[in-house]
């Protein structure tokens, strides 16, 4: 394996690059290959990927145009969500690999808890269990999990989530429920991987309490906002943060971030953090649940 992003180790061992590239919104259902080729040409090594996205071929396609290794790509795939989605793992696991055209996933997720009862949460759970003992993925976990999902899956997992995909960002990382979801990953040694950390910026046109300081460290420091706010969340969960673009110049400037760039010092971070509790936002699940 080997990617120049930085990387940590997960619950089980296994490592995890801290910058992945999502293949959501804009990319819905559409053909992305030529962005994730464009994303493994600049140097992402791990891919976000999801049954709901309906784009999950793109992967296949641009790995088979790419000239390196499967194993030098980190893929994270998902199942489920919608209702028109079924609660089988299995067969959306066999789906998704025959689409990307791999043998297996590194990661593999329960995109979300909502549409599914305790029960079946659970049995999907043991489901996934032995589809990681099959070496179908080599990771299992779950995404948009709160305190209380984890406490429910927890009274029957064999294998503990090695992650947790949760939606962070200054404007949510105060509020009790992601500080409930956060404490209880660590209490298990559940790694969080953050999605939806540029949301502050889709806030632009009016004003927030984020926007002098991040225009100031930005300045100081010259890096831009997205860097930043990546940055920040990156250090404060300690995991992988996803993001998306279509623009090649954003993609090595996210790289640039974290393979060239120091660590946001304590003031830094403690400064955006201050200005994140001035406001509350979200921009997808909410309520996230408690
Ligand atoms: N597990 C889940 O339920 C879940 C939910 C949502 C998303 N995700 C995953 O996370 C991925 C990322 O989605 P996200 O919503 O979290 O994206 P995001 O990274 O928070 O935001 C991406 C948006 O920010 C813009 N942007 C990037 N850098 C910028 C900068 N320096 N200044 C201003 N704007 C900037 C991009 O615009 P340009 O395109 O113009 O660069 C893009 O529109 C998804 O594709 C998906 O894989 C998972």
């Amino acid at each position: 394996m080997s990617w120049t992003i930085p990387d940590i180790t997960l619950n089980s061992g296994n490592k995890i690059p801290i910058l992945a590239f999502g293949t959501a919104a804009p990319f819905f259902g559409t053909d992305c290959s030529q962005y994730i080729s464009q994303a493994l040409r600049a140097g992402i090594r791990h891919f976000d990927t999801a049954q709901l996205y309906s784009n999950q071929e793109s992967v296949g396609k641009a790995l088979h145009q790419w000239e390196g290794n499967r194993q030098d790509v980190y893929i994270t795939a998902k199942w489920g969500l919608e209702g028109d989605v079924e609660n089988d793992p299995k067969s959306a696991l066999e789906e998704t690999l025959r689409l990307m055209e791999t043998d297996y996933v590194d990661m593999f997720l329960m995109h979300s808890p909502i549409t599914l009862s305790s029960l079946s949460m659970k049995k999907a759970w043991a489901m996934m269990e032995q589809l990681k003992d099959q070496g179908k993925c080599k990771d299992i976990g779950v995404s948009n999990f709160g305190s209380l999902d984890i406490k429910r899956l927890s009274e029957a997992w064999k294998v503990v989530p090695a992650m947790n995909q949760i939606e962070y960002s200054p404007y949510n990382s105060h509020d009790s429920r992601s500080i409930a979801a956060v404490q209880i990953c660590k209490d298990h040694g559940i790694a969080i991987s953050g999605f939806g950390c540029l949301q502050p910026l889709s806030l632009k046109n009016e004003p927030h309490p984020l926007l002098s300081v991040l225009a100031e460290v930005s300045e100081r420091l010259n890096l831009n906002e997205g860097q930043i706010l990546l940055k920040w969340a990156q250090q404060s969960i300690g995991g992988p943060v996803v993001t998306i673009t279509d623009k090649t110049d954003r993609m090595l400037e996210d790289i640039h971030a974290f393979q060239q760039q120091p660590a946001l010092s304590d003031s830094v971070m403690d400064q955006i953090t201050k200005a994140g509790r001035g406001r509350y936002y979200r921009g997808y699940l909410d309520p996230f649940r408690p």
